[in-house]
């Protein structure tokens, strides 16, 4: 009986066990891409960077996560500095942090094709 009231805890552990497993996205394991074991980023130049910069308000997952060129990757910046408390960067950090985001965290195809042109698609039945 005594051990059913400590269900709860082997919940709780099991759950922060499943946390605590390596934040490695499956395509790089996949793709055999070396990553940080802390933080997940992929080891490429200036991830040291990402890592001081960014991760002390938030998990890499949020970085991770993402995907955008250069000028996304800046917007977020400017975003986080303008409205979530993020330091100012100098221009050889920003640099360094662009230049790997952009590079390692591209956008990435998504797999739809564009919308058929409306004269090609059947009549809508469902129009008034
Ligand atoms: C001073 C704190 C702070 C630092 C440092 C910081 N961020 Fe953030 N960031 C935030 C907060 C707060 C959010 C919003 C979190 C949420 O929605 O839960 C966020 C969200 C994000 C998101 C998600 C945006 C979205 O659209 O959902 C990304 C991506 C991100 N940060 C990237 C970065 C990168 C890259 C850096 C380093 C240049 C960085 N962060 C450094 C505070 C910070």
């Amino acid at each position: 009986m005594k051990a059913y009231s400590k269900l709860p805890l082997y919940f709780l552990s099991l759950t922060l066990a499943c946390a605590a497993t390596s934040p490695v996205r499956a395509d790089d394991a996949a793709a055999n891409i070396k990553t940080d074991a802390q933080s997940g980023l992929k080891i490429a130049p200036g991830w040291q960077a990402v890592k001081a910069n960014c991760t002390a308000c938030h998990s890499a997952k949020l970085i991770t996560a993402q995907q955008g060129d250069r000028e996304t990757w800046l917007k977020i910046i400017r975003w986080m500095q303008n409205t979530q408390g993020l330091w100012a960067l100098d221009h050889t950090t920003e640099n360094t942090l662009l230049n790997y985001l952009a590079t390692q965290y591209p956008p990435v195809w998504n797999g739809r094709r564009a919308n058929l042109p409306a004269g090609a698609m059947p009549p809508n039945p469902w129009l008034p």
